[in-house]
Formats: structure tokens, C-alpha cells, sequence
């Protein structure tokens, strides 16, 4: 791989340990996958933040990387934490789960990365335009960079995000470039999708299709009249998940749509398909459900302010999450979101997720329109799962 002087002098050691740390970990990725070069990148967002996923031998990487004079080059965001950073206690989260949580947090805001903890980084500034290389970590977020902003990113882990932060910099290989940005399948839907477990369902289906496909990860989709930012945040999280899928091209409704080469190879998608993957995410009835949670991926102002609407002058029955990022949060308190949805008995669980707190076995059943958080409930948490439509999830936490 051809490095510049400057990099050379990065790897060096010229620039401290900790860029030279990061160089050695972006030079091997880049001899693995065949990259001829570095590129610059404008925006990075790093995984990897919950103290329950890192642990003492992440917070110990992540502290030698402080320590040794790394400081973020480029606009670089964080995934959500463990726990909500000024509200933990009400969420049940312990004292020491916070203090360990906040030592995270420190040794990223040394190496000056903006510890916003959200999985919606591009619904709140960290939002780069069409052809920007990146560096992002978060598989929705990957998806949905790559394919609804037309931004370039591979789908980075916790240490090559934070190694590209460091330097500014990643190996071109992968979705950086024309060629593999190009689709492999071409699927078309024959049924309506309007709310965002539709969109969960659907990606679940044709996550599924393609692991079975092998390695056809490119799908471009027709027959979707339309798709709000929440439909198809919702969408990436699923793809994302059960498929492994970090790029998809939607006819008409995603920029690079119009530029590829449409595959010959093609597929159908019926609505006993996404009753099929509905289906297979309730493994519970109602009856068993003790949490309910919105906001996986984490919520749009949109989508709190629905939540306030559909929650004034009632009461919860149940734990009800709403999870979502700081500066969402802040607006929902500015526009009286906030004080309906408290006064409810709803909480807020902002920075965090029902996926990435330490809340393992503490619920039966979890509520949700997130087919992600259906897979995760399970995956991580052992709790059991409804999938259901987001009015219908409030509903829920009303019963
Ligand atoms: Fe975000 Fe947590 Fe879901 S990180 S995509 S809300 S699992």
C-alpha cells in the first residue's frame, strides 16, 4: 500500500502513540482487503460505547489511546452509551454500571470526540452529503449513510473508527469505491409498506434472501412509492441486521438509484413474505409484555412528538422507553413533549437503548416496531418479543 510522508511519519510515531497505534490498525485492514492507498475522510461515527459491550479491556484501549495524545481529526460521533447520562438512576441503572460508564465517556471527550451517544447521528448534525468518504461504525447507520445520503463508508468497527477519528484518514477499498457500490439482485415488492415495522419486516425478508444469496449484498429495490426518514432509518437497522447489508439502492427514493446498472438477476416480494417475517418476530402474546420501548434506531422529533400526542392525559401501565438522542430530547423539552410524555409515566431514555443498557433479564416481554430490537431483545437480553406498528406500541404501554 503507497503511504504519503505524512502517514509515514504517523506510523512512525512522529505524531505520538496514539495516532501511530491507529496507523498500525488502518495499514493492516487496508494489506487485508487489497487497498492501494489511503483517503481522506470527513466524518467518522464509532460503536463500541456501552460499558456492558467494552468492558475493562475496552475502557483500557480506549484510555491508552487518551493518554496517548489522540485527539479526533475530523467530526467524530459516538454510538449510545450503557445508560442515559444525566437520568440513569430512574432507569434502573446502578451506581457502579454509571461510574464505569462515565470513565468511557471521559477518555473519549479527552481525545475530543463529541459524545452525542446516538445511533442517528444524521438526524442531528453529523450528516454527510452525496459522495463524502466516511468512516462510520453503527450497521444502521453504515446503511443509511451509504444509501440515503450517498455518503461512502465500509462498515468500520469500534478501533478503525476510532483509528480513522485519529488520522483523518481509511484504506479505499469496499463501498469507497464505483464498483462495489454497484447492485447484484433487484427485488421486487408487490405490497404496500407504509409504518416502520412494515419497513422492519421487509428488511428482515430481504436480509435473509440475501445471506442465502451468499455474497449478493447489493440489492437494488423497486416498487416502493414511498419512504419517510423514519420508514427507512427503520429499514437500514433491519437490512442491517439480519442481512448483513450496508448499501441498497431504492428506485426513485435513493440518490445513487438512477446512476447504476439494474441487475438482471431478480426476486419478488409478496405480502405473505412480510407476514412471514412479521410473524416470525412476536414469539409472545400481549399478555406476557412488561416493556415497552420506542426508538430503535433512536427517534426522530417526529416521532417523540407522535408519541406525545397519542400519550396526553393517560397513564402507562407499563415500563415505556423512549430512547432517543440528547439534542432530540432537548427540542421535545422545548416544544412540551417531554412534560406530557413524564407526566404519562413514560421515561426517556436518552444516550442509550434497550439494547445496549445492562438490563438483561430484568423484562418478560418487550414491546417494539423495531425488527432489530426484536432480534437484540432476544439475542442479548433473553427477553421475548411483539413486533408491532409504532400507535399500536403505545397502545401497548396503556393496557
Ligand atoms: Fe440504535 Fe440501539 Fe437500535 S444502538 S439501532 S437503538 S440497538
Amino acid at each position: 500500500m503507497q503511504l504519503t510522508e505524512f502517514e509515514r511519519t504517523m506510523l512512525a510515531g512522529e505524531h505520538g502513540r496514539a495516532v501511530k497505534k491507529a496507523m498500525q490498525i488502518l495499514t493492516a485492514l487496508g494489506r487485508i482487503y487489497c487497498a492501494e492507498r489511503l483517503i481522506a475522510v470527513t466524518s467518522v461515527q464509532i460503536s463500541g460505547v456501552s460499558y456492558a459491550n467494552l468492558g475493562e479491556a475496552g475502557l483500557h484501549f480506549l484510555s491508552e489511546m487518551a493518554d496517548g495524545g489522540g485527539c479526533a481529526r475530523v467530526l467524530t460521533t459516538l454510538n449510545p452509551a450503557g445508560m442515559d447520562i444525566e437520568n440513569w438512576a430512574a432507569l434502573g441503572i446502578s451506581p457502579e454500571f454509571a461510574a464505569d460508564q462515565t470513565r468511557v465517556l471521559d477518555a473519549f471527550e479527552r481525545m475530543n470526540i463529541i459524545t452525542s451517544a446516538t445511533c442517528t447521528p444524521y438526524l442531528i448534525g453529523n450528516t454527510p452529503h452525496f459522495g463524502e468518504h466516511i468512516a462510520w461504525a453503527e450497521s444502521s447507520a453504515v446503511c443509511y449513510a451509504n444509501s440515503v445520503l450517498g455518503a461512502r463508508s465500509n462498515r468500520e468497527g469500534g478501533p478503525s473508527a476510532l483509528a480513522a477519528s485519529l488520522t483523518g484518514i481509511t484504506p479505499e477499498y469496499g463501498y469507497h469505491t464505483a464498483a462495489n457500490r454497484q447492485p447484484h439482485l433487484t427485488i421486487n415488492v408487490e405490497v404496500n409498506l407504509s409504518e416502520n415495522d412494515d419497513f422492519g419486516a421487509f428488511g428482515k425478508v430481504i436480509g435473509e434472501k440475501l445471506e442465502a444469496a451468499g455474497n449478493k449484498k447489493v440489492p437494488y429495490i423497486r416498487g416502493i412509492e414511498s419512504a419517510s426518514v423514519e420508514n427507512l432509518k427503520s429499514f437500514c437497522a433491519s437490512v442491517a441486521t439480519y442481512g448483513g447489508v450496508a448499501l441498497f439502492h431504492m428506485e426513485g427514493i435513493t440518490p445513487e438509484a438512477a446512476q447504476v446498472v439494474i441487475p438482471k438477476d431478480e426476486i419478488i416480494i409478496t405480502l405473505t413474505d412480510i407476514q412471514d417475517a412479521r410473524q416470525s418476530m412476536i414469539d409472545t402474546s400481549s399478555a406476557d409484555v412488561d416493556f415497552v420501548s420506542l426508538g430503535c434506531p433512536h427517534l426522530s422529533i417526529k416521532e417523540i412528538a407522535r408519541i406525545a400526542e397519542l400519550l396526553v392525559g393517560k397513564q402507562v401501565t407499563k415500563e415505556f422507553w423512549i430512547t432517543t438522542a440528547r439534542p432530540m430530547k432537548q427540542i421535545a423539552d422545548r416544544m412540551g413533549y417531554t412534560a406530557i410524555i413524564e407526566a404519562a409515566g413514560a421515561k426517556f431514555a436518552a444516550d442509550t437503548c434497550c439494547v445496549v443498557a445492562p438490563i438483561e433479564g430484568r423484562f418478560k416481554a418487550l414491546a417494539t416496531d423495531s425488527a432489530k430490537a426484536c432480534y437484540y431483545a432476544y439475542a442479548k437480553n433473553k427477553f421475548k418479543t411483539v413486533l408491532k406498528p409504532f400507535d399500536e406500541v403505545v397502545a401497548e404501554a396503556l393496557k
